[in-house]
């Protein structure tokens, strides 16, 4: 059986009130030992609630079956000292196992380039993270291919995840074919990825179609982990 990951994208969404009821109804749903098998399931909020992630998800399971893992949406790509504003991967270890790095729209928001994510993929894996690593294509995923294999094939693209994420596709309700999808992942695991999941208006009816493509390993929802009841239908129906 394919493994899979199910990651959540909160983005800039949710206040603390919110993220409680959020926990609470998530806590509250019942799932099956069969119907998590093989996934991995990965909630990013927002960092300043990491810690209410953490004190609530650390030793607990649904239903004594499913865990949920945490992630950030971001990371620095600095060590530690003087770069205000920046949160560290030697901080957020305390908190994450996993980092979403690269998405699409850090890189036209905030100016991201593909070398920066590349220090932040080096940071992380040196601090035990998971990088879940955002690409718009294959050429893209060749591109950031090409600066680790200038800096000597320092990381090894076994260590990280990849989100295939056409960009036209995120938060427009607009799907690229799981079809599409699943040959864009093949085409990326042939180039030298091990886990490629699928990111871009995923939702609880439309994940199926995905996930049950031989090359894609998840799915990436952003809008549709806001609720809940859709993110453990996600993760049910994947
Ligand atoms: P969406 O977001 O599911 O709302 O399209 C996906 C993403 O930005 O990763």
């Amino acid at each position: 059986m394919k493994k899979l990951y199910i990651v959540g994208n909160w983005k800039s969404n949710k206040s603390i009130a919110e993220t409680l009821d959020w926990i609470s109804s998530f806590k509250s749903s019942t799932i099956g030992t069969a119907e998590v098998e093989n996934k991995e399931v990965v909630i990013c909020p927002q960092f300043p609630l990491l810690y209410i992630f953490k004190n609530e998800f650390q030793d607990y399971k649904i239903n004594e079956v499913l865990k949920l893992n945490i992630g950030s949406q971001n990371v620095s790509p600095y060590q530690e000292g003087a770069h205000t504003g920046e949160v560290t991967a030697k901080l957020l270890k305390e908190f994450c196992t996993y980092t979403i790095v690269g998405h699409s729209e850090r890189r036209q928001q905030f100016s991201e380039t593909d070398e920066s994510i590349y220090q932040k993929i080096k940071l992380l894996l040196q601090n035990e993270i998971t990088p879940i690593l955002c690409v718009s294509d294959l050429e893209h995923f060749n591109s950031m291919k090409s600066i680790i294999q200038n800096d000597n094939n320092t990381v090894s693209l076994k260590n990280v995840v990849v989100a295939y994420e056409p960009i036209w596709a995120i938060g427009t309700g607009k799907t690229d074919t799981p079809e599409n999808a699943d040959s864009v992942c093949k085409s990326i695991k042939d180039a030298g990825a091990e886990f490629v999941i699928y990111g871009g208006s995923v939702n609880a009816e439309n994940v199926n179609s995905f996930t049950s493509m031989p090359n894609i390993n998840g799915v990436l929802p952003g809008n549709a982990s806001l609720d809940p009841l859709k993110f453990i239908h996600i993760v049910k129906n994947s």
